[in-house]
């Protein structure tokens, strides 16, 4: 697929069919991630893939303290607030896909479902965390950004879809525990990836962008 084609055409993937993909397809699309640039060419990413079994029981571990009312304590703390005008995109964005599933994304009732879904990866046969050391400082956070979107988009060459989870790294150190991984480490996101369930409505709802010109300054 051509490059700008690509990027054009991703989009998050919300419903998934339970087919696994192939290993060696997993393995081409972090591979090719692997090309991301990064700050000093640090590399600073660390991926695992949770599937099967494994992925099952991290599901009902994630429902389960959800349902226990546990507070998060993600790695990454979650945004208190929003200046005006993005909060206002956030707020279109929610009401749009809310208008087309038919029901309100702001309902505390539709949140703690809309979680449980995330905690579900969507369906999808796999989930990705992405992980760094902690000591590294936030141009390594924006590595990682680079590299998620890499992946993202070498999925999307593949015909294979994905959606980016700032929800999955909600309970950070139960994961880290569940998936072997040492506390010393901070857990940047998860990423849900399968083939894409392209008869659910959910996966129709193309999200729009502000005008360019709203975004961009000519100085000359
Ligand atoms: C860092 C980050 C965290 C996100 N967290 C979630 C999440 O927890 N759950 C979810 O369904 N989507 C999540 N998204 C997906 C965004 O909602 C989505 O990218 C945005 O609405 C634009 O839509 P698009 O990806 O279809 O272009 C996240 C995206 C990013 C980049």
């Amino acid at each position: 697929m051509e490059a700008v084609e690509c990027i054009k055409t991703r989009m998050s993937i919300r419903k998934f069919k339970p087919e696994p993909v192939p290993k060696n397809i997993l393995t081409e699309i972090i591979n090719t991630a692997q090309r991301s640039p990064s700050y000093k060419n640090s590399q600073p990413w660390e991926v695992v893939i949770v599937s099967g079994k494994k992925k099952e029981e991290l599901s009902e571990l994630l429902i389960r303290l959800l349902e226990e009312g546990k507070v998060p304590q993600p790695d990454i703390p979650e945004a208190v607030s929003w200046p005006a005008d993005i909060a206002e995109r956030i707020n279109e964005t929610m009401k749009k896909r809310g208008s087309l599933l038919g029901i309100d994304l702001n309902s505390p009732e539709i949140k703690k479902k809309s979680k449980a879904a995330n905690f579900r990866f969507y369906g999808a046969p796999h989930g990705i965390f992405l992980f760094h050391d902690s000591s590294l400082n936030e141009w390594s956070i924006f590595d990682a950004g680079l590299f998620a979107q890499s992946l993202m988009l070498a999925a999307h060459a593949h015909g294979i879809g994905t959606v980016p989870q700032g929800f999955l790294i909600d309970y950070s150190s139960e994961i880290k525990q569940f998936l072997g991984i040492p506390e010393s480490k901070r857990l940047i996101l998860g990423i849900s990836i399968g083939y894409p369930d392209a008869e659910n409505v959910i996966n129709t709802c193309m999200t729009t962008r502000v005008e360019t010109g709203r975004i961009l300054r000519w100085v000359e």
